[in-house]
């Protein structure tokens, strides 16, 4: 990689970021493809975000990626917010044009990608979906998208996910969105899990967010967690015989969006991970 005059910056800002493996993806990527750019992460204490947003369009960054806790905070910097971002609440990717910041949400997308890919098929199917934050927002919003049969939801501040029910219910016109508490979930019908929580995410990985939970074999179980690769949750429901998926496939469709949206450059997801694999992966 050489860094001239010319390269650009991306960003990643959250706290924390140091787990981060988008910075290696992107990096990787920009460097096999002679793409002038560089990928850096920046942790931003709270109450500093309007300060780095300011930093970057004073630096003329190309964009960046938003990550925990401010997907949410970041709309009320923004110029514009894309439709999709809008209905999702959240905000993963920002563009930067002339000044002009753009909001976007690629999570859902990679999402979908991830499931589809492993030969999952949403439609008409029964969810659990733990956790009630940006990634589970955009999350739901794609499996109703892909015509769910129902999503059941469990959050630690159960308020929250009788108000996202409420939201994207009326939205949607429909009552898909089923919000539980955590001891009532039980696997008898669910052909999905996935969990959208920080709960078994490094340095914490003896967290699991469904402890001591009866697994169905045919259940698929996604944890969007991607460090460690195998989470608690991961591991018990592989142990049950569940069919199992974690975070990196959303991370590497997500950044393949993001990146289609700064630079206008499509690269395909088998392509990507023949690059990332050995190294990265
Ligand atoms: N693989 C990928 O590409 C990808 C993409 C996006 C996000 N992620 C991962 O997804 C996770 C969530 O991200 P997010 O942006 O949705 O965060 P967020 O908006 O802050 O939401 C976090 C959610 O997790 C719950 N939660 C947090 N700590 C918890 C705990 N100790 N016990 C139980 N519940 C807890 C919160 O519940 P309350 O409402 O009670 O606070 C909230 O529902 C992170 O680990 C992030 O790295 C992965």
């Amino acid at each position: 990689m050489t860094i001239n005059n010319n390269t650009r910056l991306i960003g990643l800002i959250g706290s924390p970021v140091e787990h981060s493996l988008s910075p290696s993806i992107h990096n990787a990527l920009y460097d096999t493809f002679d793409m002038n750019f560089v990928y850096m992460t920046f942790d931003v204490k709270a109450n500093e975000l309007q300060k780095a947003v300011e930093g970057m369009c004073a630096l003329s960054f190309a964009g960046f990626n938003v990550t925990i806790p401010y997907k949410q905070e970041i709309l009320k910097f923004l110029d514009d917010i894309d439709e999709e971002a809008k209905m999702i609440g959240a905000v993963n990717t920002v563009t930067l044009h002339n000044g002009n910041l753009k909001g976007y949400n690629t999570d859902g997308m990679g999402f979908i990608e991830g499931l589809k890919r492993m030969g999952f098929n949403p439609l008409n199917k029964d969810v659990a979906i733990i956790g009630a934050g940006g990634a589970s927002r955009a999350i739901c919003v794609y499996l109703l998208k892909e015509g769910v049969r129902c999503i059941y939801l469990i959050n630690r501040t159960h308020q929250k996910s009788l108000e996202l029910a409420k939201e994207f219910n009326s939205q949607y016109n429909s009552e898909i969105i089923i919000p539980i508490e955590k001891q009532e979930l039980k696997c008898a019908n669910l052909d999905l899990i996935v969990n959208t929580t920080p709960v078994g995410m490094w340095p914490q990985i003896s967290g699991n967010p469904l402890e001591d939970f009866k697994f169905c074999a045919h259940t698929v179980v996604v944890d969007i967690i991607y460090n460690p690769k195998e989470t608690r949750l991961l591991q018990e429901a592989r142990r049950q015989g569940c069919t199992v998926q974690n975070g990196i496939d959303m991370l590497i469709g997500q950044a393949l969006e993001s990146i289609k949206l700064w630079t206008g450059i499509d690269i395909s997801y088998n392509h990507c991970k023949k690059i990332l694999e050995g190294n990265i992966l």
